[in-house]
């Protein structure tokens, strides 16, 4: 697809129209990645960040915030929970936190690693070369660190750099390839500033990342923060500013899946948030083939507010695996079995 082409589509608005790129985009992930969707379990290990994105409710700034770090302990209870609900795969996810010790996560994943089948994928930051690699030399499969806007002026004024310089994040992501991670990347859609042209780009470097996984969900407003604050972040005028809406969620969704065929790509729990009824759903039949059912204790998960009004925030992971399964369910399809990998996944 050509810049051209994607940006048509970002800017589509005829119903009959977008039914076809609908379609188009569930052909494409029932010809490539076949009819399954897949479950991982995520546990939000820590709520601690030394970061200060400006969107970001989990900010080291936020005062707010009650931090937690969950302990190996409990971190060992949420994967044998995903054992037993069936799941391939645990998404191991924190702030950036470096209270989260080289070594630690190291033991943590060769635990997991030898005393389960799980896949592990880790969300957990930029973090430095010599813990990716330890990591991996654990046994961890896949990482997911999302670029988040390929604007590199609005990056830059939405991520503040950390003390110890600017670490390149499309750079990050060729290293983790390098290190054999799957890796997975996306973006937010709507953040103030964001113009279509933007959006395009990001959606053509998903292609040009080759990547396994791509996440990307609406930006969505938390008071406690600069983007917080609609004085200090205008949106842009008239017709530039990419709505932070469901329909504009949909179609990156859709536009990600055929750019980058075989990808995984979870229907997110920000869309779920924007339609709690029929969100996840619709992103299952317009591109998406997996869902992340969360996994972190409810105590912990109120907790891990990177934006308010998150959906599943009292559900149990019981409640929540049976709510997905249903939905799952009534689209017609089946919960995958086994790990999920991508068509690219070299083992170890
Ligand atoms: N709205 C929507 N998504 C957000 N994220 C962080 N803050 C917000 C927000 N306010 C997303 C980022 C991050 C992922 C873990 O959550 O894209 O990479
Ligand atoms: Fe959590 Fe539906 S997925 S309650």
């Amino acid at each position: 697809m050509t810049h051209d082409e994607i940006l048509n589509w970002l800017r589509e608005s005829n119903e009959a129209r977008l039914a076809d790129l609908w379609r188009t985009a569930d052909q494409a992930r029932q010809a490539h990645v076949g009819g399954e969707v897949h479950l991982r379990g995520l546990i939000e290990i820590s709520n601690h960040c030394i970061r200060l994105c400006g969107y970001c409710g989990l900010r080291a700034p936020n005062r707010k915030v009650t931090r937690y770090r969950m302990t190996r302990e409990e971190v060992a209870a949420c994967v044998r929970q995903a054992v037993a609900l069936g799941y391939g795969t645990v998404v191991l996810q924190s702030g950036e936190d470096p209270g989260l010790a080289r070594d630690w996560v190291a033991d943590l994943v060769r635990w997991i690693k030898s005393e389960t089948p799980l896949a592990v994928t880790l969300s957990l930051g930029e973090r430095d070369k010599a813990e990716l690699a330890a990591w991996r030399e654990a046994g961890a499969d896949r990482y997911l660190l999302r670029f988040e806007t390929s604007n590199q002026r609005l990056y830059a004024r939405i991520h503040p750099a950390r003390p110890g310089g600017p670490a390149n994040r499309l750079e990050l992501l060729e290293h983790l390839a390098v290190l054999g991670y799957e890796v997975g990347s996306g973006v937010m859609i709507g953040i103030p500033g964001q113009t279509y042209d933007d959006l395009a780009r990001d959606i053509a470097l998903f292609a040009e990342l080759d990547l396994d996984m791509i996440g990307c969900g609406p930006y969505l407003v938390h008071p406690d923060t600069p983007l917080g604050s609609p004085d200090n972040w205008p949106v842009l005028p008239g017709d530039e500013q990419v709505p932070a809406n469901e329909r504009m969620a949909y179609k990156v969704i859709a536009l990600a899946r055929l750019v980058c065929p075989r990808a995984n790509i979870p229907s997110t729990t920000a869309l779920a948030t924007l339609n709690r009824e029929r969100g996840r759903e619709l992103g299952l039949v317009r591109g998406a083939n997996v869902v992340m059912p969360n996994l972190t204790p409810p105590a912990y998960r109120q907790l891990y507010e990177i934006y308010p009004g998150k959906a599943c925030i009292h559900e149990t992971a019981e409640a929540c695996q049976d709510c997905l399964q249903g939905r799952i369910e009534s689209l017609g399809r089946k919960i995958g079995s086994g790990r999920g990998d991508s068509p690219n996944y070299r083992p170890r």
